[in-house]
């Protein structure tokens, strides 16, 4: 979708003009005021659609209720400019202008709403679904072009993961990575991931015929302010390895890298955002495949720290790719870690998919981090990192084992996360297992990746 600011939107010649109504308050359309029914009261969600039969430069004008002016914040404004556009859409809608006439700072979310309902991965069907093309929004007090350069980093993320594997493998991310403009990437292979000593990530790696790749994405601006690695879980294909998945449990596994995903998505878009921060993104990417060349239960890994690791059980996966990662994240002297991971279904069962789980060694960062998300309008709920979690963790053999007990699965896989984490850095891990892919639409997102992390992520680098 194209986003065409303009002096006074309303003035557009397009399919449909959208307007706002407030609750119990007069519209800036006189069509509309003149012509709504009283049960039309502006609150949150409502809409009405009104044909101008050549009254206006608009075929039709489109009410949109935002509720309470005092109670307008930005997730009722991005949900409710989705759920208009989803309307224009209706109406096979090419063109729409936006005339919003309100106080708070709406022009970043109107275009992320907009760019979100706009989403379809339809890339594989024959007949493709009906898009707006050009949006027109009046002049605006924030940037605009922030918010379209956020919802290219989420459709980059949200196309990624909803990729099949046999597209989205180890080799296609890391060709991804090498066409971003701005940046500067590494590719290490799997001889080179050798040299590094990731003893636990090659031990994933090794059961699939797609060979790992190691990728490291550098940002490195004039005079940064701070310095940041983002780490994104990079499993094109968790199948469980030889500890199987069941059918049911395999189907959307194809998700499993919704963390680099992310991470590749902000890495698109940060040399336009331009902020004060040096910013490393890495993604340790490969498959988990049951063969007979595949790591097995008993296995006893050496990750780059020099830690050793029983492999309790090789679902286990993602954490023993991360340990490698972060280790090497926390090689590079940052000051700040972020990892971000569909990591593990009890973060799942405990929180759905109305929230990511948030973990970390500095309870200031996690803090900023949830703020952060909440204003971006993603949602995370901390999970504690209790001594409890770690001795779930004890081996006989080797220095842990890759699982802990049944229970309260999300922290011991913090706590095993933690192991690999050194130095003064501050550190914190999303699990967006719940969060990356929905089985069913939820607010303004259908079917299917979420982006989940993007936002989050890039807000918070843009708040140096
Ligand atoms: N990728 C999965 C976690 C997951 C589950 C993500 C559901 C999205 C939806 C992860 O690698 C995994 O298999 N975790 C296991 C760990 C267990 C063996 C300790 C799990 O959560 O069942
Ligand atoms: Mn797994
Ligand atoms: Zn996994």
């Amino acid at each position: 979708m194209e986003i065409k600011v303009v002096e006074n939107a309303k003035d557009i010649e397009c399919d449909v003009l959208v307007v706002n109504k407030f609750e119990d308050e007069l519209t800036s359309n006189p069509l509309v005021n003149k012509y709504a029914p009283e049960t039309f009261k502006g609150k949150a969600g409502e809409t009405f659609v009104i044909h101008t039969r050549g009254e206006l430069p608009s075929m039709y004008v489109l009410a949109v209720g935002l509720g309470k002016e005092q109670d307008l914040n930005n997730t009722v404004i991005r949900e409710n400019i989705a759920k208009a556009v989803k309307k224009c859409a209706e109406l096979k809608a090419k063109t729409i202008a936006l005339d919003i006439d309100a106080k708070f700072p709406f022009g970043v979310q109107s275009v992320i709403g907009a760019e979100i309902a706009n989403y379809h991965f339809d890339k594989y069907k024959t007949k493709k679904e009906h898009r707006i093309s050009e949006l027109f929004i009046s002049k605006v007090s924030d940037d605009v072009k922030v918010g379209e350069y956020l919802a290219e980093g989420m459709k980059l993320a949200r196309n990624l993961a909803n990729e099949p594997a046999a597209f989205a493998n180890p080799a296609k991310l890391a060709e991804i990575a090498q066409g971003f403009e701005g940046v500067e990437t590494t590719i290490y292979d799997e001889a080179q991931i050798r040299e590094m000593g990731m003893g636990a990530y090659l031990a994933v790696a090794q059961g699939s015929v797609n060979p790992p790749k190691f990728i490291h994405i550098k940002y490195i601006p004039q005079n940064p302010k701070r310095r940041v690695a983002i780490v994104g879980k990079g499993l094109c294909f968790d199948s469980g390895g030889l500890d199987i998945k069941p059918a049911a449990s395999m189907l959307n596994m194809k998700d499993d890298m919704s963390g680099a995903a992310c991470v590749l998505g902000i890495m698109k878009v940060i040399s336009k955002l331009q902020p004060s921060v040096e910013v490393h993104a890495i993604i340790a990417a490969c498959e988990n495949m049951p063969s007979g060349s595949a790591y097995k239960p008993g296995d006893i890994l050496t990750a780059k720290n020099g830690k050793t690791i029983e492999v309790d059980n090789t679902d286990a996966e993602g954490r023993l790719t991360l340990a490698d990662a972060l280790c090497y994240a926390c090689e590079l002297n940052v000051d700040d870690v972020i990892d971000i991971a569909t990591l593990t279904g009890a973060c799942m069962v405990a929180l759905g998919s109305a929230a990511s789980g948030i973990m970390g060694n500095n309870d200031e960062f996690v803090n900023e981090l949830i703020k952060i998300g909440a204003d971006a309008g993603e949602k995370f709920w901390q999970l504690p990192m209790w001594q409890e979690y770690r001795d779930n963790l004890k081996s006989d053999v080797a220095d842990m084992r890759n699982t802990g007990a049944r229970y309260g699965g999300a922290s011991s896989a913090g706590m095993f996360l933690k192991e690999f984490v050194s130095g003064d850095v501050r550190w914190a891990h999303l699990d967006v297992a719940g969060t990356a892919f929905l089985d069913k639409p939820q607010h303004e997102f259908s079917k299917g990746a979420t982006g989940i992390g993007v936002r989050t992520i890039l807000n918070y680098l843009l708040s140096y």
